[in-house]
């Protein structure tokens, strides 16, 4: 089985020394490449600007990008021959409209900065999924939260949605633990109890392989 795995955030330069990104670490990503390729699935981990080092295991072929579009055209080349594609990055809504060749000076009292729509990676690559192929997708909202999982899930085709809650301490950014709620196409739901991000990916990587090769 092969996984393609999005993870961490993205950073989309200014100029040649600032960017706009987010506080994204790679935790959960990086846990659930780990848990993948321990139950011997061959993952593409398409990785946003991450301080953890590459998994060691030699089933994770880990891929260094910077932005939204590097991120797109590195997680495109695999995805037709992916099994599983799991999109658990924090990918920049937008980028900057210009990038700066040199440094932007400081000038007046206030800046105002033009930014444009990135590439939605998981619903243009969920536009091009086949029936035999999984997506998973991550949510992380602050109101009406199953709500917008849902609505995320149908719009960018996702069998399954994994929701975080800021809501909930010890959850979400930076943390070494995390909760989640997963949600299905039918509605069904499924609360995870706070744990380790390791334990999260476990739990998360058996109900996916079980959805994918169903028992009766
Ligand atoms: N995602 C993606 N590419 C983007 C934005 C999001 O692949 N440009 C993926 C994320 O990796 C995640 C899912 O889409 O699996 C939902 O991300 P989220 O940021 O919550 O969704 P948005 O559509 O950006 O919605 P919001 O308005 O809440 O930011």
């Amino acid at each position: 089985m092969h996984v393609l795995l999005t993870a961490g955030p993205t950073y989309e330069p200014l100029d040649p020394v600032r960017f706009l990104g987010n506080r994204s670490t790679g935790k959960m990503g990086y846990a659930l490449a780990e848990a993948f390729a321990a139950q011997g699935a061959t993952v593409t981990l398409v990785s946003g600007p991450s301080q953890l080092p590459d998994p060691a295991s030699p089933r994770i072929h880990t891929v260094r990008v910077e932005t939204a579009a590097e991120m797109f055209a590195a997680a495109a080349e695999v995805a037709a021959e992916a099994d599983v594609w799991v999109f658990a990055a924090a990918v920049a809504d937008y980028r900057p409209a210009q990038v700066a060749v040199d440094k932007i000076k400081k000038s007046g009292e206030t800046l105002t900065l033009e930014l444009v729509k990135n590439v939605d990676i998981a619903a243009t690559l969920g536009q091009r999924k086949r029936a035999e192929q999984f997506a998973v997708g991550f949510a992380l909202e602050t109101t009406n939260e199953l709500a917008h999982a849902q609505d995320k899930l149908h719009r960018k085709n996702f069998d399954l949605i994994v929701l975080n809650s800021l809501r909930d301490a010890g959850a979400g950014f930076g943390h070494d633990t995390n909760k989640v709620t997963v949600l299905d196409a039918a509605g069904q739901i499924v609360n995870f109890e706070l744990q380790s991000k390791a334990d999260v990916a476990r739990g998360l990587v058996s109900l996916i392989l079980a959805r994918l090769t169903p028992s009766s």
